[in-house]
């Protein structure tokens, strides 16, 4: 069987989490053929191709597929696109089913890093947010919805229990003057959050809100996950890593009312112990996988 130690090819530079426990999932193989829906840095990838299966891999992000290009891996297929769109996006190069299907869902080290994308409230640039590069950025979000609106999203996406005191600080503030960049809201939110002294940045929750709420990140994974069960053969497997609770939930619910996909662990498979000590990202990641059956799967009685 592959293990991820087999390998000598360097990941481009990104390094992918759960790497052996998503290959143990997806068993990649020659001859499979696999869809990776977060290409991101091809970290995950790059595994899948060394164990000799071959790959196409989606990404939204015209950055990360630029690097992919240029990088020249061979057996990898480039698609751009969103991965809520695979089953249209596959039909365009003539592939109708596939043996498995990989999302690492979120944002990559390289989106973080890249301070003029907007995701980090500790370095200044404007509010953008979009992995896409098209539609509304969090500047728009921020200036122009209505503060109840804003209270809702920075609750729901957020779990921010101090919502409606953000949203308030935030219409007050664009009364004055637009809120265009990180820092600008990063900083009103500090000046507007109950007892905050060290810890967690209070805007943490407020950037991640937005971030989902400008991707659209849990719609696209409900279509996305919708998809992935149509595409898949009979055997193929279903891997989805999720950073935090909200998508963790919607995977789990997925799985339990799918009539085909059958979970592969009762529990998310999470990081060991030394995969967390190495990469922080890797802390809160959970890996839920699944087997598509040959027939439905029974509904309990
Ligand atoms: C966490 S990174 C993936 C890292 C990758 N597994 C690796 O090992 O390098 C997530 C990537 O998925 C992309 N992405 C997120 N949501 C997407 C969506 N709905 N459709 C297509 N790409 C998406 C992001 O642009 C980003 O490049």
């Amino acid at each position: 069987m592959f293990t991820v130690t087999d390998t000598e090819t360097p990941t481009l530079t990104h390094t992918p989490v759960l790497a052996q426990e998503v290959i143990d999932a997806l068993q990649p193989a020659p001859g499979k053929v696999f869809v990776d829906g977060t290409l991101g840095g091809a970290g995950h990838t790059r595994l899948l191709l060394d164990a000799g299966a071959r790959v196409i891999g989606i990404d939204q992000d015209p950055y990360a597929l630029n690097r992919a290009r240029e990088a020249g891996i061979e057996g990898l297929t480039v698609v751009p696109g969103n991965y809520r769109d695979m089953r249209d996006l596959l039909a365009e190069i003539n592939v109708n089913a596939v043996d498995g299907i990989l999302l690492d869902i979120g944002v990559s080290s390289f989106q973080l890093d890249d301070v003029e994308r907007g995701f980090s409230y500790h370095s200044e640039a404007p509010l953008d947010m979009r992995m896409a590069q098209s539609g509304e950025t969090a500047a728009d979000v921020v200036n122009t919805y209505d503060e109840a609106d804003l209270a809702a999203l920075i609750y729901e996406f957020g779990e921010e229990r101090h919502s409606r005191r953000i949203a308030r600080a935030i219409t007050q503030t664009r009364e004055k003057t637009p809120i265009e960049t990180t820092v600008q809201l990063a900083d009103l939110i500090k000046r507007a959050y109950p007892g905050f002294s060290k810890g967690i940045h209070p805007a943490r929750r407020t950037f991640q809100a937005l971030r989902i709420h400008v991707n659209d990140e849990l719609g696209a994974l409900r279509d996305g996950l919708s998809a992935a069960e149509e595409l898949l053969k009979p055997g193929g497997r279903l891997a989805v890593i999720s950073f935090h609770s909200l998508e963790d939930r919607i995977v789990k619910r997925f799985l339990l009312g799918s009539r085909t996909l059958r979970p592969l662990t009762k529990r998310p498979v999470v990081a060991t112990d030394e995969e967390q000590a190495t990469n922080p990202r890797a802390r809160s990641a959970k890996l839920r996988s699944a087997e598509k059956t040959d027939s439905p799967v029974e509904e309990a009685a």
